[in-house]
């Protein structure tokens, strides 16, 4: 019998090497470690994913869930609301009418002005990444220098200014004056010295801006001067918040607010430091399609190596290892306690077999022809590994190598039991609430019928 029995959910099927089988369970520190899930598409990581959410509602432990396809989404959201999760928050962009707002440029609590604008630059400088035009239009040290000065002037001023008025700060020289009317002498000093150079990169700015801030979602999430959500709270206090970015809607402005959410989600992390070490509410970041967030101006590589500190623990899922920069792979494999490897490419399955199995003289050889006599029924060691490396790439779906980082063994296969429906999706959700509202609700001309109308 396992130690884990009993303490936590049953979540998999593990076949010990005498041939029994035996549940496995999730328990409660497994959700106190970062994360690591790696494998082919449609392996089983966001199935995975979804149990874990499920998870952490039911220990009442905070998290911020980003999904880039919007199906993982559908079902946690569905979930959350079937498990009624206090605090809350939905950020679907795939329905800006429902978008709650946030304004990146109100100052952030216990991060000083310098990082808050450091975090939006390196976001926004993603917006010219690959860009050939003409060197001067492109992202260079002129056009920093004034995206810079700029946002530091929106963060300083007493005028709230929201982020999608960067376009009006820019070019309407009387909002411009009204903004700097109140803010420190040095970014004073830089627009007071404006000119027609400013000007010309000016151009190069909007040319990237305008496309994104012209985006409906973007409008309806950073176009408000007040915010009615806040990254801070959330990881301060450990609520729940769950993000569509699904592509397809949104096209590039996914990846710049997947960023520009993820960036703050980390600062939050990051300014526990301040925070009583008893005081720090465990909450964690689930990132489905993590590669495409862990960029290398990213940070995550911080929070990987700092978060535990500060109780926040980040799960990251990828189809494969190469899809990361190649100096944040040490980072993956190095500071995740709980590694999930599902079915992979047979490269990166002969890389990583070593590391997470090992040679249990239990795999029995296979005859090249069948009235060959077999000496050896079983394969040596290194012949072993061989045979796991390809069976790592051949694994079915739900079938995994879990590691547990710190144990005398490496990894365990275990096959995951396929992640229970939610009673209903999000979307289910929705459509019985409209229903509700249009059939239930009491019609306008009903309230309005006076009372002895019909004497
Ligand atoms: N443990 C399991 N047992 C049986 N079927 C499963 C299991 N896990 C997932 N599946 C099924 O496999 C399919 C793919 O699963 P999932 O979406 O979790 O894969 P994925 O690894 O996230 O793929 P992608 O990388 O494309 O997002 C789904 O239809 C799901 O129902
Ligand atoms: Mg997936």
């Amino acid at each position: 019998m396992l130690k884990r029995q009993g303490l936590g959910v049953l979540f998999a099927r593990y076949r010990a090497a005498d041939g029994e089988e035996v549940d496995a369970w999730l328990t409660a520190t497994d959700l106190r470690s970062h994360t690591l899930l790696v494998g082919s598409t449609g392996s089983g990581k966001s199935s995975l994913l979804e149990t874990l959410a499920r998870y952490h509602f039911r220990r009442h432990q905070g998290l911020a869930l980003l999904d880039l396809h919007g199906d993982l989404f559908q079902r946690v959201a569905g979930w959350a609301m079937a498990s009624g999760v206090p605090r809350l928050t939905l950020l679907d962009f795939t329905r800006p009418s429902e978008l709650p707002a946030w304004n990146p440029l109100v100052r952030m609590p216990g991060v000083d002005t310098g990082r808050q604008v450091n975090l939006l630059i390196s976001v926004l400088k993603r917006l010219f990444a690959g860009e050939r035009a003409v060197a001067s239009w492109s992202w260079g040290v002129a056009v920093e220098e004034l995206m810079r000065f700029g946002l530091t002037a929106c963060i300083e001023s007493q005028v709230p200014v929201a982020f999608a008025e960067l376009r009006e700060f820019f070019l309407v020289p009387a909002f411009r004056r009204q903004v700097l009317a109140t803010v420190s002498a040095a970014t004073h000093a830089f627009f007071a010295a404006w000119g027609p150079r400013e000007d010309m990169y000016l151009k190069g700015v909007m040319n990237r801006l305008d496309p994104l801030l012209g985006s409906e979602s973007v409008r309806a999430f950073l176009g408000a001067k007040t915010s009615t959500v806040d990254p801070f709270r959330v990881v301060q206090r450990g609520e729940t918040l769950l993000v569509n970015l699904a592509r397809g809607n949104l096209g590039p402005a996914a990846d710049v607010l997947g960023r520009l959410l993820m960036n703050a989600l980390q600062l939050a992390a990051l300014g526990r430091e301040a925070v009583p070490r008893e005081q720090r509410v465990p909450f964690s970041l689930l990132l489905d399609e993590a590669h495409a967030l862990a960029t290398p101006a990213s940070g995550l590589e911080d929070l990987l190596v700092a978060g535990r500190k500060f109780r926040v623990y980040v799960t990251l899922a990828a189809q494969s290892l190469s899809l990361f920069p190649r100096g944040f792979r040490p980072h993956l494999l190095g500071n995740t306690q709980r590694q999930f490897f599902f079915r992979l490419p047979y490269e990166e399955a002969r890389e990583v077999a070593p590391d997470i199995t090992e040679p249990l003289g239990n795999v029995p050889r296979e005859q090249l022809r069948p009235y060959d006599p077999v000496d050896d029924p079983l394969l040596a060691g290194p012949e072993e590994m061989a045979a796991r490396a390809k069976e790592l790439a051949n694994l079915p779906v739900g079938a995994c190598y879990w590691a547990i980082r710190g144990r005398p063994f490496k990894g365990r296969r275990i096959q995951l039991h396929p992640a229970k429906k939610p009673p209903f999706t999000l979307a289910e959700y929705r459509k019985t609430q409209a229903k509700a509202a249009r059939y239930d609700g009491p019609r306008a001309d009903e309230l309005a019928i006076p009372s002895d109308a019909t004497s």
